[in-house]
Protein backbone atom coordinates (compact mmCIF):
# COMPACT_ATOMS: atom_id res chain seq x y z
CA UNK A 1 0.00 0.00 0.00
CA UNK A 2 1.38 3.43 -0.82
CA UNK A 3 0.42 6.76 0.14
CA UNK A 4 0.60 10.06 -1.66
CA UNK A 5 0.30 13.68 -0.08
CA UNK A 6 -0.82 16.04 -2.51
CA UNK A 7 0.64 19.28 -1.58
CA UNK A 8 0.58 21.56 -4.43
CA UNK A 9 -2.12 24.33 -5.65
CA UNK A 10 -1.69 27.80 -5.65
CA UNK A 11 -3.54 28.91 -2.09
CA UNK A 12 -4.87 31.94 -3.74
CA UNK A 13 -7.81 32.55 -1.20
CA UNK A 14 -4.86 32.62 1.64
CA UNK A 15 -2.92 35.06 -0.10
CA UNK A 16 -0.52 37.41 0.38
CA UNK A 17 -0.24 34.54 3.82
CA UNK A 18 0.56 32.21 0.95
CA UNK A 19 2.76 34.20 -1.43
CA UNK A 20 5.80 33.21 -0.25
CA UNK A 21 5.16 29.46 1.90
CA UNK A 22 2.48 27.41 0.47
CA UNK A 23 -0.37 26.44 1.97
CA UNK A 24 0.34 23.43 3.44
CA UNK A 25 3.62 24.48 5.81
CA UNK A 26 1.36 27.12 7.42
CA UNK A 27 0.95 26.06 10.78
CA UNK A 28 -2.49 24.63 12.26
CA UNK A 29 -1.68 25.64 16.13
CA UNK A 30 1.55 23.83 16.52
CA UNK A 31 2.74 22.07 13.88
CA UNK A 32 2.83 22.56 10.13
CA UNK A 33 -0.28 21.89 8.13
CA UNK A 34 0.82 19.02 6.13
CA UNK A 35 1.89 16.86 9.64
CA UNK A 36 -2.07 16.38 9.65
CA UNK A 37 -2.46 14.23 6.53
CA UNK A 38 0.69 12.54 7.01
CA UNK A 39 -0.30 11.39 10.10
CA UNK A 40 -3.31 9.90 8.76
CA UNK A 41 -1.13 8.18 6.10
CA UNK A 42 1.01 6.64 9.07
CA UNK A 43 -1.79 5.89 11.44
CA UNK A 44 -3.35 3.44 8.34
CA UNK A 45 -0.01 1.76 8.03
CA UNK A 46 1.99 3.44 5.38
CA UNK A 47 5.52 4.12 5.53
CA UNK A 48 6.17 4.55 1.63
CA UNK A 49 4.83 8.49 1.07
CA UNK A 50 5.26 10.40 -2.01
CA UNK A 51 4.64 14.29 -1.10
CA UNK A 52 3.89 16.05 -4.70
CA UNK A 53 4.17 19.71 -4.89
CA UNK A 54 4.58 22.62 -7.04
CA UNK A 55 8.51 23.66 -8.11
CA UNK A 56 8.70 26.49 -5.44
CA UNK A 57 7.80 24.77 -2.69
CA UNK A 58 9.75 21.60 -2.84
CA UNK A 59 13.12 22.78 -1.40
CA UNK A 60 10.83 24.03 1.98
CA UNK A 61 9.31 20.19 1.92
CA UNK A 62 12.23 18.80 1.39
CA UNK A 63 13.88 20.82 4.18
CA UNK A 64 11.19 20.03 6.97
CA UNK A 65 10.49 16.06 5.92
CA UNK A 66 13.47 15.24 4.43
CA UNK A 67 13.58 11.04 3.90
CA UNK A 68 11.05 10.57 6.22
CA UNK A 69 13.55 8.69 8.44
CA UNK A 70 12.83 10.21 11.49
CA UNK A 71 9.42 9.69 11.35
CA UNK A 72 10.38 5.91 10.34
CA UNK A 73 8.38 6.54 6.63
CA UNK A 74 10.08 6.61 3.69
CA UNK A 75 8.99 10.13 1.62
CA UNK A 76 10.12 10.63 -1.75
CA UNK A 77 9.06 13.64 -3.85
CA UNK A 78 7.47 14.72 -7.21
CA UNK A 79 6.45 17.96 -8.51
CA UNK A 80 3.12 19.26 -9.76
CA UNK A 81 4.27 21.96 -12.49
CA UNK A 82 0.46 23.63 -12.70
CA UNK A 83 -2.71 23.06 -11.00
CA UNK A 84 -4.19 20.42 -13.37
CA UNK A 85 -6.49 18.86 -10.60
CA UNK A 86 -6.49 16.00 -8.07
CA UNK A 87 -6.35 13.08 -9.93
CA UNK A 88 -3.08 14.12 -12.13
CA UNK A 89 -1.69 13.40 -8.53
CA UNK A 90 -2.33 9.49 -9.21
CA UNK A 91 -0.26 9.74 -13.10
CA UNK A 92 2.43 12.10 -11.99
CA UNK A 93 2.79 8.70 -9.33
CA UNK A 94 2.58 6.05 -11.31
CA UNK A 95 5.93 5.12 -10.95
CA UNK A 96 5.85 5.27 -7.32
CA UNK A 97 2.69 3.65 -7.27
CA UNK A 98 4.19 0.52 -8.90
CA UNK A 99 0.76 -1.12 -9.30
CA UNK A 100 -0.10 -1.23 -5.57
CA UNK A 101 -3.24 -0.33 -4.05
CA UNK A 102 -2.76 3.57 -3.04
CA UNK A 103 -3.93 5.95 -0.79
CA UNK A 104 -4.34 9.66 -1.77
CA UNK A 105 -4.83 12.35 0.70
CA UNK A 106 -4.94 16.17 0.25
CA UNK A 107 -2.53 18.30 2.11
CA UNK A 108 -5.03 20.57 3.45
CA UNK A 109 -7.29 18.29 5.02
CA UNK A 110 -7.64 17.37 8.71
CA UNK A 111 -9.45 14.30 9.63
CA UNK A 112 -10.28 13.88 14.15
CA UNK A 113 -12.68 11.61 15.39
CA UNK A 114 -13.15 8.22 16.99
CA UNK A 115 -12.91 4.93 15.34
CA UNK A 116 -10.57 6.71 12.50
CA UNK A 117 -8.13 3.78 12.87
CA UNK A 118 -10.54 0.80 12.18
CA UNK A 119 -11.89 2.83 9.15
CA UNK A 120 -8.61 3.33 7.47
CA UNK A 121 -7.74 -0.65 8.40
CA UNK A 122 -11.62 -1.24 6.07
CA UNK A 123 -10.45 1.38 3.86
CA UNK A 124 -6.99 -0.84 3.51
CA UNK A 125 -8.55 -4.18 3.00
CA UNK A 126 -11.34 -2.61 0.10
CA UNK A 127 -8.18 -1.53 -1.86
CA UNK A 128 -6.74 -4.78 -1.49
CA UNK A 129 -9.41 -6.47 -2.87
CA UNK A 130 -10.13 -4.25 -5.53
CA UNK A 131 -12.67 -1.35 -3.81
CA UNK A 132 -11.98 2.37 -3.50
CA UNK A 133 -13.50 4.11 -0.48
CA UNK A 134 -13.83 7.58 -0.07
CA UNK A 135 -15.30 9.23 3.03
CA UNK A 136 -18.47 11.58 3.49
CA UNK A 137 -19.22 14.02 5.81
CA UNK A 138 -21.76 16.35 6.38
CA UNK A 139 -20.91 20.35 5.86
CA UNK A 140 -22.70 23.29 6.00
CA UNK A 141 -21.72 24.26 2.08
CA UNK A 142 -22.18 21.48 0.00
CA UNK A 143 -22.09 23.72 -3.17
CA UNK A 144 -18.21 24.13 -2.27
CA UNK A 145 -17.46 20.40 -2.68
CA UNK A 146 -17.89 16.85 -4.30
CA UNK A 147 -21.23 15.44 -3.39
CA UNK A 148 -22.26 12.51 -2.75
CA UNK A 149 -26.39 10.92 -2.91
CA UNK A 150 -26.93 7.66 -1.25
CA UNK A 151 -29.48 5.06 -2.63
CA UNK A 152 -32.20 3.96 -0.29
CA UNK A 153 -29.18 1.15 1.11
CA UNK A 154 -27.14 3.94 1.57
CA UNK A 155 -24.94 2.87 -1.11
CA UNK A 156 -23.73 5.58 -3.30
CA UNK A 157 -25.78 6.47 -6.65
CA UNK A 158 -24.11 9.66 -8.02
CA UNK A 159 -21.05 11.67 -7.12
CA UNK A 160 -21.13 15.66 -8.58
CA UNK A 161 -17.81 18.33 -8.84
CA UNK A 162 -19.35 21.64 -6.82
CA UNK A 163 -23.06 21.06 -7.95
CA UNK A 164 -25.32 24.55 -8.30
CA UNK A 165 -28.00 22.25 -6.55
CA UNK A 166 -26.60 19.73 -4.47
CA UNK A 167 -28.81 16.49 -3.77
CA UNK A 168 -27.73 15.83 0.05
CA UNK A 169 -25.35 18.07 1.90
CA UNK A 170 -22.81 15.02 2.36
CA UNK A 171 -19.31 16.07 0.66
CA UNK A 172 -16.80 13.80 -0.30
CA UNK A 173 -13.31 14.38 2.04
CA UNK A 174 -10.09 15.02 0.21
CA UNK A 175 -8.75 11.26 1.46
CA UNK A 176 -9.09 8.57 -0.89
CA UNK A 177 -8.56 4.57 -1.13
CA UNK A 178 -8.14 3.39 -4.27
CA UNK A 179 -7.26 -0.24 -5.91
CA UNK A 180 -4.19 -1.36 -8.23
CA UNK A 181 -5.42 0.32 -10.71
CA UNK A 182 -6.17 3.76 -10.01
CA UNK A 183 -3.21 5.63 -12.32
CA UNK A 184 -4.38 3.43 -14.97
CA UNK A 185 -8.05 5.41 -14.68
CA UNK A 186 -6.79 8.86 -14.18
CA UNK A 187 -5.23 8.44 -17.67
CA UNK A 188 -8.18 8.01 -18.94
CA UNK A 189 -10.21 11.69 -17.44
CA UNK A 190 -10.10 14.38 -19.22
CA UNK A 191 -10.11 18.10 -17.96
CA UNK A 192 -13.16 19.38 -16.51
CA UNK A 193 -14.75 23.17 -17.41
CA UNK A 194 -11.97 24.54 -14.50
CA UNK A 195 -9.60 22.40 -17.13
CA UNK A 196 -8.66 19.87 -14.03
CA UNK A 197 -8.81 16.46 -13.73
CA UNK A 198 -11.22 16.08 -11.05
CA UNK A 199 -11.02 13.37 -8.19
CA UNK A 200 -14.94 13.38 -8.48
CA UNK A 201 -14.45 11.60 -12.39
CA UNK A 202 -12.03 9.19 -11.06
CA UNK A 203 -14.31 8.29 -8.32
CA UNK A 204 -17.04 8.13 -10.77
CA UNK A 205 -15.13 5.54 -12.87
CA UNK A 206 -15.55 3.35 -9.45
CA UNK A 207 -18.46 4.17 -9.07
CA UNK A 208 -19.78 3.10 -12.72
CA UNK A 209 -17.79 -0.35 -12.09
CA UNK A 210 -19.84 -0.82 -8.64
CA UNK A 211 -16.49 -1.12 -6.77
CA UNK A 212 -16.57 2.52 -5.13
CA UNK A 213 -17.36 2.38 -1.16
CA UNK A 214 -18.62 5.35 0.65
CA UNK A 215 -17.79 5.75 4.16
CA UNK A 216 -19.67 8.30 6.30
CA UNK A 217 -18.23 10.23 8.77
CA UNK A 218 -20.54 10.62 11.65
CA UNK A 219 -21.45 13.68 13.14
CA UNK A 220 -18.87 13.39 16.31
CA UNK A 221 -16.20 13.38 13.72
CA UNK A 222 -14.00 16.44 12.26
CA UNK A 223 -13.19 17.56 8.90
CA UNK A 224 -11.89 20.56 8.58
CA UNK A 225 -10.94 21.92 5.33
CA UNK A 226 -8.30 24.82 5.75
CA UNK A 227 -8.15 27.00 2.93
CA UNK A 228 -9.79 30.51 3.84
CA UNK A 229 -8.49 32.35 6.39
CA UNK A 230 -11.29 32.01 9.14
CA UNK A 231 -10.97 28.33 8.67
CA UNK A 232 -7.17 28.36 9.03
CA UNK A 233 -7.97 30.12 12.77
CA UNK A 234 -10.82 27.91 13.36
CA UNK A 235 -8.95 25.14 12.95
CA UNK A 236 -5.78 26.35 14.81
CA UNK A 237 -7.96 26.95 18.10
CA UNK A 238 -10.07 23.60 17.48
CA UNK A 239 -7.00 21.84 17.43
CA UNK A 240 -5.62 24.12 20.39
CA UNK A 241 -8.68 23.19 22.88
CA UNK A 242 -8.63 19.70 22.29
CA UNK A 243 -5.24 19.46 22.73
CA UNK A 244 -5.37 21.66 26.02
CA UNK A 245 -8.25 20.06 27.08
CA UNK A 246 -6.79 16.10 27.18
CA UNK A 247 -2.90 17.19 27.22
CA UNK A 248 -2.80 14.92 24.45
CA UNK A 249 -1.38 16.14 20.89
CA UNK A 250 -3.03 15.66 17.69
CA UNK A 251 -0.78 14.47 14.35
CA UNK A 252 2.64 13.89 16.57
CA UNK A 253 4.26 12.57 14.01
CA UNK A 254 7.11 10.64 16.07
CA UNK A 255 4.07 10.01 18.79
CA UNK A 256 2.79 7.68 15.53
CA UNK A 257 5.69 6.51 14.48
CA UNK A 258 6.39 4.87 18.43
CA UNK A 259 2.76 3.90 18.40
CA UNK A 260 2.55 1.77 14.92
CA UNK A 261 6.01 0.45 15.52
CA UNK A 262 7.73 2.44 12.82
CA UNK A 263 10.68 3.16 15.26
CA UNK A 264 11.39 2.08 18.46
CA UNK A 265 11.74 3.94 22.07
CA UNK A 266 15.99 4.05 21.62
CA UNK A 267 15.43 5.15 17.76
CA UNK A 268 13.01 8.10 18.90
CA UNK A 269 15.40 9.03 21.96
CA UNK A 270 18.05 9.65 19.83
CA UNK A 271 16.23 11.72 17.24
CA UNK A 272 14.24 13.50 19.74
CA UNK A 273 17.45 14.77 21.39
CA UNK A 274 18.68 17.32 18.75
CA UNK A 275 15.61 19.11 18.85
CA UNK A 276 14.55 22.27 21.42
CA UNK A 277 12.67 22.03 24.49
CA UNK A 278 9.43 23.21 23.32
CA UNK A 279 5.53 22.16 24.01
CA UNK A 280 5.67 20.51 20.82
CA UNK A 281 8.86 18.17 21.16
CA UNK A 282 8.68 18.27 25.25
CA UNK A 283 5.35 16.47 24.97
CA UNK A 284 6.67 13.91 22.29
CA UNK A 285 9.81 13.55 24.17
CA UNK A 286 7.41 12.00 27.59
CA UNK A 287 5.54 10.15 25.29
CA UNK A 288 8.40 8.30 24.28
CA UNK A 289 10.17 8.11 27.56
CA UNK A 290 7.14 6.56 28.95
CA UNK A 291 6.49 4.32 26.55
CA UNK A 292 6.58 0.90 28.01
CA UNK A 293 7.08 -1.87 24.99
C1 LIG B 1 -11.62 19.12 -3.92
C2 LIG B 1 -12.45 18.09 -4.68
C3 LIG B 1 -13.82 17.95 -4.03
C4 LIG B 1 -13.69 17.62 -2.55
C5 LIG B 1 -12.77 18.64 -1.85
C6 LIG B 1 -12.43 18.21 -0.43
O1 LIG B 1 -12.16 20.39 -4.08
O2 LIG B 1 -12.54 18.48 -6.03
O3 LIG B 1 -14.54 16.91 -4.66
O4 LIG B 1 -14.96 17.60 -1.93
O5 LIG B 1 -11.52 18.77 -2.56
O6 LIG B 1 -11.60 19.15 0.23
P1 LIG B 1 -11.21 21.66 -4.43
O7 LIG B 1 -10.19 21.73 -3.34
O8 LIG B 1 -10.60 21.37 -5.74
O9 LIG B 1 -12.12 22.82 -4.44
Amino acid sequence: MKGIVLAAGSGTRLYPSTIAVTKQLLPVYDKPMVYYPISVLMLAGIKDILIITTPDDAENFNKLLGNGSHFGVNFSYKIQNAPNGIAEALILGEDFIQNEPCALILGDNIFYGPGFTGLLKEATKNANEGHATIFAHQVKNPERFGIVEFDKHNNAKSIEEKPIRPKTNFAVTGLYFYDKNASKYAKTLTPSKRGELEITDLNNVYLKKNILKVETLGRGFTWLDTGLPKALLDAGAYIRTIEENQGIKIACLEEVALRKGFLNKTQLNKILKDYPDNDYYNYAKEIVNSWQN
